[in-house]
């Protein structure tokens, strides 16, 4: 067995057949599969340490609260956080991008200041920073993204130093966007605001997966995920805020956990990052973090797996634009393995259906970017994307089903 064969073994969901067909899954973007050590974790905590965190002083309760804490560990290391303080747990990366937008907004944004996105951001990264900018009187600036798909930090840096000089606050963008699959330098974005003296959140859905980074190193202020798309269970999220925001900004929600002392007259708020982890959490998705952050870790240091991945992205950039009439966007070098494509004559929704009773599972549509497939001319695209447990008998297959969906829609 060679080591892809070996990873695909550790996955359950991919040793199934839809429609008669084996399944070839590349819709890895939007969610991935879990690996075994995930799902035994997932099913421990069910089925023995049911028990709330942070509580009780018993058995259960114990190591259901060693397990939570042994996730966000896992997850400071993986990213390089300084502290355990700074990892923050919410319910997904749209709740962390939530939480920032909606704390920082209140505490450090007031009428007339700008907030700066990028042209490429996810629904998540835009609709929350639209809502608070619409509460405080500040304005929604966007700046714009290049041609290959990467984002246009030379007009981030104009629109900081000049355009908008002084007034924005905070600029929040994407490392790898769901729909172009460029990995930005995040690194040299956070120079550039740093520069200007303004913070950077980084929306690391994508990032987390395909390019992982030190916070620390890359010196990012936020950077948010989702457990789901790094091989963890749906429900739990991670914002990894520096300390000095996390300690400035108000709590995001009032409720049990979150507190220090509680009277009717005043309310002190427990320790980072218990300070916004109000209620009761969601210590089994926490706890699955431990293990993803392994598997994550095991495939990031695995040269046959980056040769695979590296492969398959060189097939696929090379096959997909010979199909007639199709057009892929982010083209840039530095590309994770998520593919954007469209196809003249043929709509995205039909392409997506034929091609899942062939057994393939892509995403078609707007992607939750709406403001950048439009710009691009479109109102939806198909996309594929991978993960390491892919190999390039899935990529043969799937460009030779796309040919055939083609030939049949024309
Ligand atoms: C770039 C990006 N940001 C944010 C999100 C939101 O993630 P979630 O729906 O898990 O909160 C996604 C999900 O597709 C994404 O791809």
């Amino acid at each position: 067995m060679d080591t892809i064969d070996k990873i695909r073994a550790r996955f359950p969901a991919l040793q199934q057949s839809v429609y008669g067909k084996p399944l070839v899954y590349f819709d890895n973007a939007a969610t991935s599969q879990r690996p075994d050590t995930v799902l035994v974790m997932q099913q421990e905590m069910s089925s023995r340490f049911n028990a709330n965190i942070h509580r009780a002083v018993h058995y259960l309760s114990s190591v259901a609260t060693d397990r939570y804490e042994a996730g966000r560990e896992a997850v400071r290391k993986y990213i390089d956080a300084g502290s355990r303080e700074e990892v923050v747990f919410t319910s997904g990366c749209t709740a962390s991008l939530n939480l920032v937008a909606t704390c920082f907004t209140e505490r450090y944004v007031g009428k007339g200041d700008v907030v700066l996105i990028s042209g490429a951001e996810h629904h998540s990264n835009i609709v929350p920073w639209q809502m608070a900018c619409r509460r405080v009187g500040a304005e929604l600036k966007v700046f714009p993204v290049l041609p290959d798909g990467s984002l246009d930090l030379e007009a981030l840096k104009s629109m900081l130093d000049v355009q908008y000089a002084g007034r924005v606050r905070i600029v929040a963008m994407t490392q790898i966007s769901n729909v172009l699959g460029v990995v930005n330098d995040i690194a040299g974005a956070a120079r550039i605001c740093h520069a200007a003296g303004v913070p950077i959140l980084v929306d690391g859905a994508q990032g987390i997966v395909h390019s992982p980074v030190s916070v620390s190193n890359a010196d990012v202020d936020f950077f948010a995920f989702s457990g789901h798309k790094v091989y963890a269970p749906t429900g739990i999220g991670v914002l990894y805020g520096k300390k000095k925001y996390l300690e400035e900004m108000p709590p995001y929600m009032g409720g049990g956990d979150m507190i220090d002392k509680v009277t009717y007259e005043k309310t002190t708020y427990a320790p980072l990052p218990l300070k916004y982890e109000a209620g009761t959490a969601n210590f089994v998705a926490a706890s699955c973090l431990a293990p993803a952050m392994d598997f994550a870790g095991e495939c990031e240091s695995d040269i046959d797996v980056r040769r695979s991945m590296s492969s398959m992205t060189d097939y696929l950039m090379t096959e997909l634009p010979k199909i007639d009439g199709l057009t892929i966007y982010g083209t840039a070098d530095a590309k994770a393995p998520v593919f954007s494509f469209a196809i003249k004559g043929c709509h995205h929704e039909d392409l997506a259906q034929i091609m899942d009773k062939m057994g393939v599972a892509l995403r078609s549509g707007h992607m939750c970017a709406e403001p950048l497939i439009n710009s691009l001319g479109h109102t939806g695209l198909l996309r594929a994307s991978l993960a390491p447990y892919n190999t390039m008998e899935e990529c043969e297959y799937f460009i030779g089903a796309l040919k055939k969906a083609v030939s049949m829609l024309r």
